[in-house]
């Protein structure tokens, strides 16, 4: 799934009031962040984040996914995945995830930790529909064929697949939308001597405080 993601926003529901993703000012965390967005964006890793779960028995689950975008006007972080793979069910049994994501360019890392959610074809919000549609249909038809190939993780039968047509398809079924909502943010700069480390944590009025802290 490593399409290239699209960074702007001009595609996104204006409004988005389900469950936590509220309807919000801009964390503090999120001017870095874009900072480090922009500064490192020639360099196509600086979209692949490791993304972490918690399996079922406890242990965590880590891997690799590409940053699509931020969801308009919060602070909750989008990806794209398929609804048939483990870290759906992981996040059905707990949705606490964790986000490490390095940038070379600058030499920043962003530790971010919250819940993670999925929307799915189940999810039938006018807002959940459309940031839905609206991630599909930024794929390329190359990412999309990838939705329609069979269940990840399970034995291999076939060698190859035949491209189905889908570039005016509706969202498959197994397409889904990763919705991550940070409630901690850790961001260490390591450029300096000394180093700058600096730590965000949502309140339980959901206002933000933001701590300079040893690196
Ligand atoms: C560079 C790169 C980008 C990837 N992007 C995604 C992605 O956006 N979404 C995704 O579900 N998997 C992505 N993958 C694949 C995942 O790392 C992982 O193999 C897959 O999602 C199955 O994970 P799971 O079994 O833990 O659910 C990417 C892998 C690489 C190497």
């Amino acid at each position: 799934m490593t399409d290239s993601p699209v960074g702007d926003r001009g595609h996104q529901p204006s409004i988005f009031l389900a469950n936590s993703c509220l309807f919000m000012s801009l964390a503090p965390w999120r001017s870095p962040l874009a900072r480090a967005l922009h500064r490192n964006r020639s360099r196509a890793e600086s979209r692949y984040p490791q993304l972490a779960t918690v399996r079922p028995d406890g242990r965590p689950a880590n891997r690799t996914v590409v940053f699509r975008d931020f969801w308009a006007d919060t602070n909750c972080l989008l990806f794209v995945t398929d609804a048939r793979s483990d870290k759906l069910h992981h996040i059905a049994q707990h949705s606490g995830a964790a986000l490490c994501w390095y940038f070379t360019q600058t030499r920043e890392q962003f530790r971010l930790s919250g819940e993670l959610r999925a929307l799915t074809a189940d999810n039938k919000k006018a807002a959940e529909i459309q940031v839905r549609y609206d991630l599909w249909h930024r794929l390329s038809d190359n990412a999309r064929q990838q939705f329609a190939w069979p269940s990840p993780g399970q034995p291999r039968v076939a060698t190859s697949y035949e491209p189905t047509d889908l570039s005016e398809s509706a969202p498959l079924d197994t397409f889904a939308i990763l919705v991550f909502d940070p409630d901690t943010v850790d961001h260490l700069a390591l450029k300096g001597t000394p180093q700058n480390r600096w730590q965000y944590h949502r309140q339980s009025d959901r206002s933000w405080q933001m701590l300079e802290v040893n690196p």
